[in-house]
């Protein structure tokens, strides 16, 4: 059954996931088309519509009535109403990230996407060396993780290719490179060592967009007493892609990246150094995005695959990652925002 998609919010992360679908339709790599798209500003809907063929719908009510999934990529506080209108149809739902701007939004998010096939944009999930990394860190044989130290930076996302204004809004946005960037980041600390029992965080608001954190340093203290540092960094070097650095030092290996996306991870044993190479899949290389688009397609061609995938074979999908994990990382964040309004460390929200 071709799937019937509706994108609604029709900006940066819009364009990515319009310009992925596609690829991914035109090379017969899934079973899909764009029927319908939507923004508050219609010109927007207008411009993405075109080179799929579809409609520019008059309305949310108009797309969710005519599509069998929806793409919820509209500034964070707005994700809420969409999911809600389309769960309340049963339709399926792919939501980019963060799920809300507060931990109540989060939940209600949470709570709809559970009743209907969904998948949540924490992408990091498919990069092919975090894929190899947590594979690594679960394998025994690297022993017991000790600590992790992340490092995320990006220029300040209200410029550059990020060119709208709310990430500098602390009602649309919820909050600063803790929660609209390192959401990600949180993620993959959980899913390679577990739930922390301590969140200690202090943020600062550099550039003074009030409630816009753009520098974040958070600990997590695991239960056995591992332990991983985070920090989030939003600078104005607008030369430097968004980029990250993880360490993580297990009992018997030390392992490591510098790019998030195709690695290649390092890992150094008793037995010597070695460099890992980690590729997207191999289907990837069919697609024949320009250059510029290149890494975007790359990046979300494989979690837009799986889940289109997931929902053509029935049987109520639910993608990877889903609502409850990524409610989970929120809890977090909002531990760590807790703890730097307070100075002190906090015990997270149980599930
Ligand atoms: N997975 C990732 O790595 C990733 C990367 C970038 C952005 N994002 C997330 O995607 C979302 C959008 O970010 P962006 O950079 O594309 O922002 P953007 O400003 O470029 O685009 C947002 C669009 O949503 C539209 N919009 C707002 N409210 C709407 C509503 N109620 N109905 C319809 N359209 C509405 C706006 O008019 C705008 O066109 C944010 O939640 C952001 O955190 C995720």
């Amino acid at each position: 059954m071709t799937v019937r998609i509706g994108l609604v919010g029709c900006g940066h992360i819009g364009f990515v996931h319009s310009y992925t679908l596609l690829q991914l339709i035109r090379h017969g790599l899934v079973d899909a088309e764009v029927r319908d798209t939507y923004d508050v500003d219609p010109s927007r809907a207008d411009a993405f519509a075109a080179p799929h063929g579809a409609r520019p719908a008059p309305s949310l009510a108009a797309l969710l009535d005519d599509v069998d999934a929806v793409w919820v990529c509209t500034w964070t506080a707005a994700h809420l109403e969409v999911v809600t209108a389309a769960a309340e149809r049963g339709l399926a739902v792919f939501c980019e990230k963060p799920l809300g701007p507060n931990l109540a939004d989060c939940e209600r998010v949470a709570s709809s996407l559970a009743g209907v096939p969904h998948q949540v944009g924490l992408v990091l999930r498919h990069a092919p060396v975090f894929r190899e990394l947590a594979e690594r860190v679960a394998d025994p044989a690297t022993g017991r993780p000790l600590a992790a130290v992340f490092r995320d930076d990006q220029y300040f996302p209200n410029q550059g290719m990020y060119a709208s204004d709310w990430r500098s809004d602390a009602r649309r946005a919820g909050g600063g490179t803790l929660i609209e960037h390192s959401i990600h980041d949180v993620d993959i600390l959980r899913w390679l060592l577990g739930d922390p029992i301590l969140v200690q965080a202090s943020v600062a608001s550099r550039f003074a967009h009030p409630g816009i954190d753009d520098v974040a340093a958070v600990t997590f203290t695991f239960p056995d007493g591992a332990v991983a540092t985070l920090t989030s960094v939003w600078h104005q070097i607008l030369t430097r892609g968004s980029t990250r650095r993880l360490e993580v030092f297990c009992e018997d290996a030390l392992l490591w990246l510098d790019d998030d996306l195709v690695g290649p991870l390092h890992v150094e044993t008793s037995a010597g150094a070695t460099t890992i190479p980690t590729e997207p899949p191999p289907w990837v290389q069919r697609l024949d995005p320009p250059p510029v688009l290149a890494r975007a397609v790359a990046e979300y061609a494989p979690p837009t695959k799986a889940f289109l995938d997931a929902l053509a074979a029935g049987s109520d999908p639910v993608g990877e990652p889903d609502a409850a994990t990524a409610l989970a990382a929120h809890r977090l964040v909002d531990a760590a925002y807790r703890s730097a309004t307070t100075g002190e460390a906090v015990m997270p929200t149980p599930r």
